[in-house]
């Protein structure tokens, strides 16, 4: 296939959790930004808002209420991307507009708004030699977080992003692989996998053990942990500033 910069560098990024002690200069901060809000946006109504931690002691705070990860306290910056239909709603306040309040409807659309943000900045900062790694606990311990961020009603933290140059050590381990192109993407319709499709998407994941200890393993590990019904207890508490009847 003929490749290009760009898409060699988006098939090589891989999750980066371990940094050196280098600094971001505030020119690459600026330009991870710059192209974090240059990303295609809803009606270009941009409905999210960028939170920045520069505190070291947010910083760290974060690391503890984001499911106990030290290396948010470590990373060198810190951005959350917040779906936000609140600025919308006051500017259509100043403005003296009849309007309604947000639906859940607009919460997705922000929500999409917020993930391509981010991407781009993952993208741009993969671009210039430094990593990143996604924490989606941010998500979680919805009092705390609206509390410590000062999140207005109809906002939401949806992805927090965290970037440091990477050790040489991180560079050198393998990138996880994905699953067969054939098994996630679908011609027309949906179609539900066969058995054996299923067990090909994991195949390569197995290193040695069977695909139900595998599966096992990783269900109790993850969509079934702790963290995961956290998420899903303070998804709940969001999604219901956004489910009012007044509309
Ligand atoms: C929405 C989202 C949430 C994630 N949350 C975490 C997290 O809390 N901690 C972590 O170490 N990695 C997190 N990750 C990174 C994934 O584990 C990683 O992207 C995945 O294992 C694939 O590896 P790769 O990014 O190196 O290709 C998250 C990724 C996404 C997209």
């Amino acid at each position: 296939m003929n490749m290009n910069d760009v898409i060699r560098e988006l098939n090589e990024r891989k999750s980066i959790r371990a940094f050196t002690d280098q600094m971001i200069s505030a020119e690459e901060r600026d330009a991870i930004l710059n192209a974090a809000v240059q990303a295609p946006t809803a009606g270009n109504q941009q409905l999210y808002a960028i939170l920045n931690i520069t505190d070291q002691s947010l910083k760290n705070r974060l690391s503890e209420t984001c499911d106990h990860q030290p290396m948010i306290a470590r990373a060198k910056l810190v951005l959350i991307f917040c779906a936000d239909c609140s600025r919308w709603l006051e500017l259509y306040k100043e403005a003296g507009c009849d309007f309604r309040t947000p639906g859940t409807g607009d919460l997705i659309l922000a929500c999409e708004d917020a993930c391509i943000a981010a991407q781009n900045a993952v993208t741009a900062a993969w671009s210039l030699g430094i990593g990143s790694c996604y924490i989606g606990d941010i998500l979680e311990n919805v009092e705390i977080h609206q509390k410590l961020l000062h999140l207005p009603e109809y906002t939401m933290p949806v992805c927090m992003v965290i970037f440091g140059y990477p050790s040489a050590e991180v560079m050198n381990q393998l990138k996880p692989q994905r699953a067969d192109l054939d098994l996630i993407v679908h011609e027309n319709a949906y179609h539900s996998l066969s058995s054996q499709q299923l067990r090909r998407t994991v195949q390569q994941r197995l290193h040695g053990e069977t695909f139900e200890q595998w599966t096992a393993a990783f269900c109790n590990r993850k969509y079934d942990s702790s963290f995961s019904r956290e998420m899903s207890r303070s998804a709940d508490i969001y999604l219901k500033q956004f489910q009012k009847e007044d509309r």
